[in-house]
């Protein structure tokens, strides 16, 4: 199976196609460290057969946002240490991880955007994903990835909705320069020979903002930036998301069910957004990602032999069950236990609670060891 072909990103060898996108769990300390329960998940995933994770997205700058995983000062090095070691040791997975920055949200409803920073502020941006960057590398990982999508700082300049009058906006030129300044400033921390990719949105799927349209370009851009990989998502926004107990949720409004597709949507529905951008990187030989409802081997196949991506990212199938891939590559698929992509884990991140699977035993924070089907009672 093409599945199983072993990839080469900029010298990180993985084992197949399979990777785990960024999946907050919501099992980092409320002050952003790693926790025993959050190292007992990405274990479970890691020894599962993925190829690559991508831990959850870690804040590099100092503001509060609960159970969110952080890396804005080097306290948070020994921690992300000790879970790369562990990872590398008992797995063959890689580990990269995703490096986020947001802007400010209160609850009295207030939500910063980026027509309000400053150049300083923006200044600022970029020298705190280089100094993360640094500490992803000084902390063992195998890569990182700068999150340029959903309703994140970089995405929010990338997007068309950007209405800054300044050389930050106006144009693509402008709109990309951020990105451009985070890339050159990441890329010198931790040197050309380290892996880096990027999450980008292929459409965000609200009024007047991007497309794909323009995310082929911005596509072509990153691949002239020396950029590693591609992982191709897409919405997720907070314009059209609702506002809960004052906080907008960007997950909420059409944009995020096409983030995390739900249940009544086609399998694989985001699959042709990769396949179009791939078309533009792939010259530079950059390989790309898809993610969103792809629920059985089969179907992931089926989109690499079509040469629409070359990474299949499963968040919601691996949480739901670990051993999806050990399962897959030893033809056990009817062993595996299928996402019903029935909204748990979603609602659970929304209402900052640990992130689990509904199919898990109550209680548990984890698949279990023997997580198999539930067989129908003979009558
Ligand atoms: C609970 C939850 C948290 C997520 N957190 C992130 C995140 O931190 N960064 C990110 O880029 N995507 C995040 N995503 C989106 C996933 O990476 C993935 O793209 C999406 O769930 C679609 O893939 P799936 O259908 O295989 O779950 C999250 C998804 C879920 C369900």
């Amino acid at each position: 199976m093409r599945l199983f072909e072993p990839i080469n990103i900029h010298g990180m060898e993985l084992e197949n196609r399979i990777i785990f996108p960024a999946v907050v769990s919501r099992l980092a300390s409320e002050d952003g460290y790693v926790t025993e329960a959050l190292k007992e998940r990405v274990l479970r995933i890691a020894t599962g057969g993925v190829g690559l994770i991508v831990l959850e997205a870690a804040g590099i700058m100092d503001r509060k946002s609960g159970t969110l995983l952080k890396i804005f000062d080097d306290r948070f090095i020994p921690g992300l240490q000790e879970l790369a070691a562990e990872v590398h040791q008992k797995s063959k997975a890689k580990l990269g991880i995703q490096l986020v920055h947001f802007l400010k949200l209160s609850r009295s409803g207030y939500r910063q955007t980026v027509e309000e920073l400053s150049q300083d502020d923006i200044k600022q941006v970029v020298e705190d994903f280089g100094a993360a960057a640094l500490r992803v590398k000084k902390a063992g990982f195998d890569s990182l990835e700068v999150h340029c999508a959903h309703a994140y700082t970089l995405s929010s300049f990338l997007s068309l909705r950007n209405k800054r009058k300044d050389e930050y906006g106006r144009n693509l030129e402008g709109r990309t320069k951020i990105v451009k300044e985070v890339l050159a400033k990441v890329k010198a921390a931790v040197g050309e020979d380290f892996p880096v990719g990027c999450r980008l949105n292929g459409d965000e799927f609200i009024l007047g903002g991007n497309t794909l349209q323009q995310s082929r370009q911005i596509a072509d851009k990153l691949a002239r930036w020396g950029i590693h990989y591609l992982s191709v998502s897409a919405g997720g926004k907070f314009e059209d998301g609702q506002v809960f107990e004052g906080i907008a949720w960007p997950y909420s409004g059409y944009s995020g069910t096409r983030t995390m597709p739900t249940k009544n949507m086609p399998d694989g529905v985001n699959v042709y957004l990769a396949e179009e951008i791939r078309k533009i990187v792939a010259p530079y030989g950059i390989p790309v990602a898809t993610a969103g409802k792809i629920p059985t081997p089969e179907f992931a196949e089926a989109i690499l032999e079509a040469s629409r991506a070359d990474l299949i990212a499963l968040g919601r199938p691996l949480i739901c069950d670990p051993d999806w891939p050990n399962k897959a590559k030893n033809f056990r698929w009817n062993e595996i236990v299928y996402c019903k992509y029935c909204g748990c884990c979603t609602d659970n991140d929304r209402n900052f609670e640990p992130v689990v699977c509904s199919q898990w035993p109550q209680g548990s924070l984890n698949a279990p060891a023997d997580f198999a089907p539930r067989r129908k009672k003979e009558s």
